[in-house]
């Protein structure tokens, strides 16, 4: 099998982790995750790709310049989670698996965060295990490739 292309995709906000509401974030920056991902993907001969941004334009370009070139979508669509019918509909039109993550437990928090468009459509979810739910949402996409060949 050639090396699996995962995309590691996070929503706005999420450039400001480190320094952003650390009592729900974690002290960990973005790049500080990416870093730790990247060597993770290395180690276990994984191409991966990670973006930010912003706005919810330049996320749903990023998911349909994925088509057909990425194999596996970790996502945390952050406070686009709660929002955004175009960013569901962007994942369901590229047809890649995807899983969702949050840092925090957003069940835990405001009853406006209970609410996730991706959930429904996800392989699964992970919240609530800080930045380790990245390296899980990661561990899962592996064997879910290699599962799926
Ligand atoms: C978040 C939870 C969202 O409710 C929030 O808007 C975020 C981050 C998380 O990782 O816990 O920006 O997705």
């Amino acid at each position: 099998m050639s090396s699996p292309r995962i995309l590691l995709l996070n929503g706005p906000n999420l450039n400001m982790l480190g320094s952003r509401e650390p009592k729900h974030y974690g002290s960990l920056s973005l790049v500080a995750i990416e870093t730790n991902l990247r060597a993770l993907a290395e180690k276990c001969g994984a191409n991966l790709e990670c973006f930010q941004a912003n706005s919810e334009e330049k996320l749903i370009n990023k998911i349909h310049e994925s088509f057909q070139q990425i194999d596996f979508i970790i996502i945390n669509p952050a406070a686009y989670t709660h929002t955004s019918v175009a960013l569901r509909d962007a994942l369901l039109a590229v047809a890649i698996p995807f899983v969702e993550v949050h840092l925090s437990n957003i069940h835990k928090r405001e009853p406006f965060r209970h609410h996730s468009y991706f959930t429904d459509v996800a392989e699964g979810m992970i919240c609530g295990l800080g930045a380790k739910g990245y390296e899980y949402a990661f561990q899962f996409a592996m064997e879910y490739l290699a599962k799926h060949a």
